[in-house]
């Protein structure tokens, strides 16, 4: 079982956001969670990561326990996190941004190296010497994404990476996650773009209410007119 979560539960000050969120990615496979504004997917990405500690359940990656551990050890230990809100050092050039995500795999080998990651997304090399603060907001999720993969993970966790990207960018990343799965990692994207979670998902998450209302694949999920009206199209 390469990732399982149970029970989880979590809280922003006293609002219960999280209500025993369960799913299992038994291989790596690229996995969508959708679900409406506010149903907490981004919550249970954190709650992954330890940035919102869990106040209850198990997040178990390769069989070890995750919950209570800090981000930065989670990090080490294989989950890597582009978080919703693109995350660069803007003082330091793209090159150093990229050296900062570098990091052995957790089983020794590295799956990616700077060469691959200009080879994605060729703007990157064009400025990599550029500060990161003064790229653009795509530019900048495009780091995010490649610091991320230089860290090895075993998963990756991607906050709904294609927002705000022109539709040419939006196929690059949509090749990139095809690309991290033939790799051998796993991927749990978050998007609000129904039909681009669709094209690379093999299987479907649906959150309500803080808690997973639709657990299936995606053919089975195209068949579900119902799940689709109560809780993701907007009323
Ligand atoms: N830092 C925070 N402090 C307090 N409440 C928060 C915080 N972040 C999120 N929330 C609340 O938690 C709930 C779930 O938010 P979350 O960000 O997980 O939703 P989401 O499904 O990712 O939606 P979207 O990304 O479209 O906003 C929302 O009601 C939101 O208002
Ligand atoms: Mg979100």
């Amino acid at each position: 079982m390469l990732l399982d979560i149970k029970g989880l539960h979590a809280y922003y000050d006293k609002s219960h956001i999280l209500h025993g969120v369960n799913f299992a990615l038994p291989e790596a496979d690229i996995i969508a969670l959708l679900g409406r504004n506010g149903s907490g997917r981004s919550t249970t990405l954190k709650a992954m990561m330890g940035i919102v500690p869990p106040a209850e359940g198990s997040v178990k990656l390769q069989g070890e326990e995750l919950a209570g551990k800090g981000s930065h050890q989670i990090a080490l230990r294989g989950l890597g996190y582009v978080p919703e809100e693109r995350l660069v050092f803007p003082n330091l050039s793209v090159d150093e941004n990229l050296q900062m995500g570098v990091q052995r795999g957790v089983d020794g080998a590295p799956r990616w190296s700077l060469e691959d990651m200009f080879g994605y997304f060729p703007r990157l090399k064009e400025r990599r010497n550029q500060r990161a603060g003064y790229m653009s907001g795509g530019e900048q999720q495009m780091l995010t994404i490649c610091r991320s993969l230089l860290g090895n993970p075993l998963v990756l966790l991607v906050d709904e990476p294609t927002e705000g990207l022109a539709p040419m960018i939006v196929d690059v990343v949509t090749d990139v996650i095809r690309d991290i799965h033939a790799k051998g990692v796993g991927v749990m994207l978050v998007e609000q773009k129904m039909s681009m979670a669709m094209r690379v998902a093999s299987r479907v998450l649906v959150m309500g209410h803080g808690d997973i209302v639709f657990d299936g694949s995606v053919e089975e999920m195209q068949t579900r007119d119902d799940i689709r009206r109560e809780w993701l199209e907007v009323a």
